[in-house]
């Protein structure tokens, strides 16, 4: 049985690793995803079947368990619309870290004075950073469905982030060195643990989130690779340690997206809604009509368009796929500039233009697509906002001074699709849509490129 178990581990093991290599490209992708998920089923066999030392394996409990998840995970990732994927991620994110935090908690409790040191301090860590991660996913879950936009910073941040990590530390000192986990050092771990995730996620807003959410993806991986160690269960410490280390990576590239250092993010938490250049009330935004629109993009030798959260709210992928196939038989040139952070998930713009069958060598990466702006006749911004603000650029007193956009303004003209005033998630005003280069078209960005294109197809 342990060899059949080994076996099942090594090929669920070589699936995770070679299906994410497969979602390295939007081809792949899916088929990537697929080999992943047999990789976790076997992995989940394994798991059922591996010989536990005190021969109960529990399997009423383990598949009433799964029941109960499946009938709640089911429906909910059914029926979750793409703008809230983010969230649904976050949350399962949290479920992992608290899943990690419960085997962490149960192992504790049961340690005696032959528990080698090693297991003791895997469960301490599969405990606190599981726990971190359970809670800072939910303030996540509830800042990215924007029920809570506050960000609450106490005097001397940083100074109490360095304090409960050091209680944390001798707390989990001393769990190791006793003979039984019950006790009041386990009990104020458990609570200072889950209070440091909020502690930590609370200060952190606007545009940094995306850093936070990739970083608590690495975070429940670590967890998951430590509960892995904790049971001798290899698929699931090496997939843990895969999330764990691919979150990193993600981590890593969203502060280069933001230019911030980590540290900046998490420890200045100096994230401020609100504020910015241009929040004068009484600028005035210019309109464009429907003609003239559909006119300028019709005569122009190219069209960049800029997708942003806008675009995925109101699902328009499929009809920015029609207006580029219609501009095409005009000999128009139309590619798409894809902003690293644009909309609410890493991907999340390649993701619904892959949905669209919009070639993929069609999409410019950031520094790609300033590049190109300065030879573009059109850009059409479609429901993008904090992605163009030139605040990044040149304003020092703005919260997202120094991230980089896409430097829409270097092209010759510039429509914006938006349906009002709206500010993007950082909440800051944006002083592109009241530059003289600017032409606002109002309404939902599907029924305005329904709108153009219908206009587009009486030209033609
Ligand atoms: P945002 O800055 O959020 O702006 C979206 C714009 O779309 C708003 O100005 C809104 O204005 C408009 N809009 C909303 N619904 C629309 C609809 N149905 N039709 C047309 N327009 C619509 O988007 P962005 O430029 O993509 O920037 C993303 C932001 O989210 C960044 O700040 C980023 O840091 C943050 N964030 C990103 C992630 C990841 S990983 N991508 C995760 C969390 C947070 P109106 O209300 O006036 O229409």
């Amino acid at each position: 049985m342990e060899s059949l178990v080994a076996i099942l581990y090594l090929i669920a093991v070589f699936a995770f690793a070679y299906g994410i290599r497969m979602m390295r490209h939007p081809k792949t992708a899916k088929n990537g995803n697929f080999i992943s998920l047999v990789g976790m089923i076997l992995g989940l066999i394994g798991a059922m079947i591996q010989p536990l030392d005190n021969g109960d394996n529990n399997y009423i409990w383990i598949i009433g368990a799964m029941i109960v998840g499946g009938a709640i995970g089911l429906p909910l990732a059914q029926k979750v619309k793409m703008t809230a994927m983010p969230q649904l991620v976050a949350m399962f994110n949290g479920l992992g870290g608290a899943s990690a935090t419960t085997i962490g908690v149960v192992e504790l409790i049961n340690i005696n004075n032959q528990t080698p040191v090693g297991a003791k301090v895997v469960s301490i860590l599969a405990l606190i950073i599981g726990a971190i991660s359970f809670t800072g996913s939910v303030l996540a879950y509830l800042k990215l469905e924007g029920k809570l936009r506050k960000q609450w910073v106490v005097p001397g941040h940083n100074f109490w982030n360095l304090v409960i990590i050091l209680v944390m530390i001798a707390l989990g000192a001393m769990i190791s060195s006793a003979n039984s986990g019950i006790g009041w050092p386990l009990y104020v771990m458990i609570l200072l643990a889950l209070f440091y995730g909020i502690f930590f996620v609370f200060p952190i807003g606007g545009a940094d989130m995306p850093v936070v959410i990739s970083l608590l993806n690495s975070l429940t991986g670590l967890s998951a690779a430590a509960a892995g160690g904790i049971y001798g269960n290899k698929a699931m410490l090496i997939g843990g340690i895969l999330v764990g280390a691919s979150g990193t990576i993600l981590t890593i590239l969203m502060c280069q997206a933001m230019n911030r250092s980590l540290w900046n993010v998490i420890l200045a938490g100096k994230f401020q809604a609100g504020g910015g250049a241009g929040s004068d009330e009484d600028q005035v935004m210019k309109e464009i009509t429907k003609p003239d629109a559909a006119i300028l993009m019709q005569y122009s030798k190219n069209v960049l368009v800029i997708p942003g959260y806008g675009l995925a709210v109101s699902q328009a992928q499929k009809i920015v796929k029609e207006l580029d196939d219609l501009l095409a038989t005009t000999g128009v040139d139309v590619r798409y500039a894809i902003h690293p952070v644009a909309g609410r998930m890493p991907g999340h713009m390649n993701v619904l233009l892959a949905e669209a069958d919009v070639p993929y060598e069609k999409l410019l990466d950031l520094d790609d697509a300033n590049a190109a702006l300065k030879d573009t006749d059109v850009v059409l911004v479609i429901g993008a906002n904090d992605v163009v603000n030139p605040s990044a650029n040149d304003d020092p007193g703005s919260p997202i001074y120094g991230m980089p956009i896409l430097n829409a303004l270097d092209a010759k003209h510039i429509i914006v699709m938006k349906r009002g005033r709206g500010t993007g998630y950082s909440g800051i005003e944006n002083p592109l849509f009241f530059h003289e280069k600017t032409r606002l078209y109002f309404g939902d960005a599907k029924a305005s490129l329904n709108e153009i294109i219908a206009e587009l197809k009486e030209n033609l």
